[in-house]
C-alpha cells in the first residue's frame, strides 16, 4: 500500500518534498499551515491532498514538519494537542533542532526523526531543479529503515548521523551554502566594478571559478586545493587588492580579509614558509604592506 504522507509547513521545502512523493507514487493526504489561502495553493501547486486539520494527522503513517526553525517546537505542540491514538512516524526537515524537539509528543507513541536535505530550496526554483544530494538522517534504528525508504522516494542519499551539536553543525551548513551565494553574489558584483565585462560574461566567470574551486577541495581538500596569491605567498599582490578594493569596492574588504586569512591559514599547513605566512597575515589584519614592495612569491 502506498506511503500515507502528511505536510506540516505548505512552504519550499514541504512543497518541493510533497512534489516528490507524489511522483514517487505515495498518497499525499495534504498540508498542514497556519494561512488557508497560502496552504490551499501549496495543494494546488503540487496537484493533490488537502488542506488539513491538526486532527487529520493522525490518518497519516508519516507525519513532515517542514516549518521554519523557530516554529518547530510550536508546531509539535499544536500537533500533540490532538488527542487520538496514534502510530508512524513524524520527522522534520530541520538543520537546526535535534529529535529532542518532539518532546511535547514523548508520550503519543509515535516514532520520531529528522531527515535535513542539504540542498538549497530557493522559493523560485521548481522542484525539478532542486539537486537529489545528501539527506542527514537521525533516529532510532526503525525510525532510520523507514527515513532511508522516504529518501529513496525523495531521490536523497542517505547519511546518517550520531548525537551531535546541531547548531554548530547547522552553522557549518550555512557557511557552505548561504556562504557561497553570498560570496557569488559579492564576487559579481566587484567583477563588475572593473569593468569592461558583459552582465552575463561576468556571472558566467564567477561560477565556473567558484564550481572548479569547489569541485578540486571535493575531490583534494581544501589545503591541496588552494591557488592563487596567497598560497604562492605574493604579498604585493594581496596588498594591492586590498587597496583598490578599499578605493573601488569597500563592501568586499572585509570579507577579503577573513577569507584570505583562512586560505593563509591552509597554505601555511600546506608548506608557506613561516615568515612569509607571517607578512600575509599583517597585511591581512591591515597592519602593513610588504616592506620593500616587493611580493614573497611569484
Ligand atoms: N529552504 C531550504 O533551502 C532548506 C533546506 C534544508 C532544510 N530546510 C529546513 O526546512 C524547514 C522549512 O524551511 P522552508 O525554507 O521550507 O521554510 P518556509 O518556506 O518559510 O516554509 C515554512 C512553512 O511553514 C508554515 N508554518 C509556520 N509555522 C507553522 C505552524 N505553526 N503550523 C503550520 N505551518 C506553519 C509557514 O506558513 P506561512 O505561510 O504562514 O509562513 C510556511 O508555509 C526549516 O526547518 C529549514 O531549516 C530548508
Amino acid at each position: 500500500m502506498p506511503a500515507r504522507i502528511a505536510i506540516v509547513g505548505p512552504g519550499r521545502v514541504g512543497s518541493a518534498m510533497a512534489q516528490r512523493f507524489v511522483c514517487a507514487g505515495a498518497t499525499l493526504l495534504g498540508f498542514v499551515g497556519r494561512d488557508e489561502a497560502r496552504t490551499r495553493a501549496a495543494v494546488g501547486a503540487v496537484g493533490c491532498g488537502e488542506v488539513l486539520s491538526w486532527a487529520a494527522l493522525v490518518e497519516a503513517e508519516y507525519v513532515v514538519f517542514a516549518v521554519g526553525d523557530n516554529q518547530l517546537a510550536d508546531a509539535v505542540r499544536s500537533a500533540a494537542a490532538v488527542g487520538g491514538p496514534r502510530a508512524g512516524l513524524w520527522l522534520h526537515t530541520s538543520g537546526r533542532h535535534g529529535l529532542d524537539v518532539f518532546e511535547a509528543a514523548a508520550s503519543l507513541g509515535v516514532q520520531f526523526g529528522s531527515l535535513h536535505p542539504l540542498a538549497p530550496f530557493p522559493a523560485s526554483v521548481s522542484i525539478e531543479h532542486v539537486p537529489g544530494g545528501p539527506a542527514v538522517l537521525q533516529g532510532d534504528a526503525s525510525s532510520l529503515a523507514s527515513l532511508r525508504a522516504l529518501c529513496s522516494m525523495l531521490e536523497f542519499e542517505p547519511i546518517v548521523c550520531g548525537e551531535q551539536d546541531r547548531a554548530l553543525y547547522h552553522a557549518a551548513c550555512a557557511l557552505a551554502a548561504n556562504g557561497a551565494t553570498a560570496l557569488f553574489g559579492l564576487a559579481a558584483q566587484v567583477l563588475r566594478r572593473a569593468g569592461g565585462l558583459a552582465e552575463q560574461d561576468a556571472q558566467m566567470m564567477v561560477s565556473s571559478l567558484m564550481t572548479a574551486a569547489v569541485d578540486a577541495a571535493g575531490r583534494h581538500g581544501a589545503g591541496p586545493a588552494l591557488s592563487g596569491p596567497v598560497r604562492r605567498g605574493d604579498c604585493a599582490t594581496v596588498s594591492a587588492h586590498l587597496e583598490r578594493l578599499q578605493s573601488r569596492a569597500p563592501e568586499g574588504v572585509a570579507s577579503y580579509r577573513a577569507l584570505m586569512s583562512h586560505a593563509a591559514q591552509l597554505a601555511a599547513e600546506e608548506g608557506l614558509p613561516p615568515d612569509v605566512s607571517r607578512r600575509l597575515h599583517m597585511i591581512l589584519l591591515g597592519h602593513g604592506g610588504p616592506p620593500d614592495g616587493s611580493g614573497g612569491g611569484d
